[in-house]
């Protein structure tokens, strides 16, 4: 089970930041890995998200709701196991500290390797900037549901309560696909190989180079932290299980796999110097731009020459048993 705790500060009132967590139908506009979310009553709702290019469809339960504290839910039935708490507490009278906690069960290859190297923690951080932002820009809720359901051990259909003010009227239906148009998605496609994998870590890699650029103080270290932590997760895969079968088994692998990892040691060593040198913010910006160049060059040269160099030489077979290598290696602690 995977599980992701975080918390954004938010400049509005609690009242307001609870009241936009009880309008389901809105999580698209600030959670990139929901599609949609139909409220079916006061207790159900029907998910239907996409992580890491899965498509995934359940039915869930509001667990407990406590207003300006708390909302719990968890799911009932359907393809994936996933639960979500967030909490609300007020730490002034215009501002808001709100944390989710979310736990699931990752299904198929690429939402581990996903998982494992940070993404989806990174992605939730990213939705809470987000709703942030779109509550921050907006000043109020779109929506608001006062009721409360208690928590409960099991999965009582009977509401709770009535709730104390009336509701807001009905947002507009969300789009949703039919369930069956998003279950024949959900099951097409084969398993990811190697190459689907390496290609979606280097666009967190991208993400990652781009937020980090962008933040300031402790967030910039924060994200740098986890940048280093990311590169390096997904270049140890690339050198026990990728540049060696391209030495091996590729037209012209042993001059392109050295070249590979010559890049790949460079970045290493220019995080070795920043780790070791105490910089000034000017100083690490520029350092930072050139590990950014170096990077940015050694994941378009792998794109652009290696992996459809992989794809054109190997087996589909065992371009998939890569990828289960591949994660396994990434997953083992050293
Ligand atoms: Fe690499
Ligand atoms: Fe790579």
């Amino acid at each position: 089970m995977s599980d992701v705790t975080t918390s954004v500060d938010v400049r509005v009132p609690v009242r307001t930041a609870y009241n936009q967590w009880t309008q389901f139908a809105s999580f698209p506009e600030f959670m990139t890995g929901v599609v949609a979310v139909q409220q079916l009553d006061d207790r159900r709702t029907h998910w239907v998200t996409e992580v890491a290019g899965a498509r995934r469809e359940f039915d869930a339960e509001i667990v407990e709701q406590l207003p300006d504290q708390r909302i719990a839910w968890r799911s009932t039935d359907g393809d994936v196991r996933h639960s979500g708490t967030v909490t609300f507490e007020a730490l002034a009278e215009e501002r808001t500290r709100v944390t989710v906690d979310l736990g699931w069960q990752p299904q198929g290859l690429m939402e581990k390797a996903g998982g494992l190297i940070g993404a989806d923690r990174l992605q939730i951080k990213a939705d809470l900037e987000r709703f942030r932002r779109f509550i921050e820009a907006r000043g109020s809720e779109t929506g608001q549901w006062r009721g409360e359901i208690p928590e409960t051990a099991g999965s009582a259909p009977a509401r709770a309560a009535v709730p104390t003010e009336p509701a807001m009227p009905a947002e507009p239906a969300m789009p949703r696909e039919s369930a069956e148009s998003a279950a024949s998605t959900a099951s097409a496609g084969s398993a990811p190989d190697v190459v689907d994998i390496l290609t979606s870590q280097h666009q967190q890699v991208k993400d990652l180079l781009d937020r980090t650029s962008a933040a300031e103080g402790p967030e910039k270290q924060l994200l740098f932290a986890e940048l280093v932590d990311l590169l390096k997760t997904h270049e140890k895969g690339e050198q026990r299980v990728v540049h060696p079968v391209t030495r091996n088994s590729v037209e012209g692998g042993s001059q392109m796999a050295n070249a590979r990892l010559g890049e790949e040691q460079r970045a290493d060593q220019l995080i070795a110097e920043v780790e070791d040198l105490s910089m000034n913010g000017y100083e690490f910006d520029a350092w930072f731009e050139e590990l950014r160049s170096a990077v940015l060059a050694h994941a378009e040269h792998e794109e652009r020459e290696e992996f459809p160099r992989l794809r054109r030489d190997l087996d589909p077979a065992r371009l998939r048993t890569m990828a289960e290598e591949l994660v396994a290696v990434q997953t083992a602690k050293n």
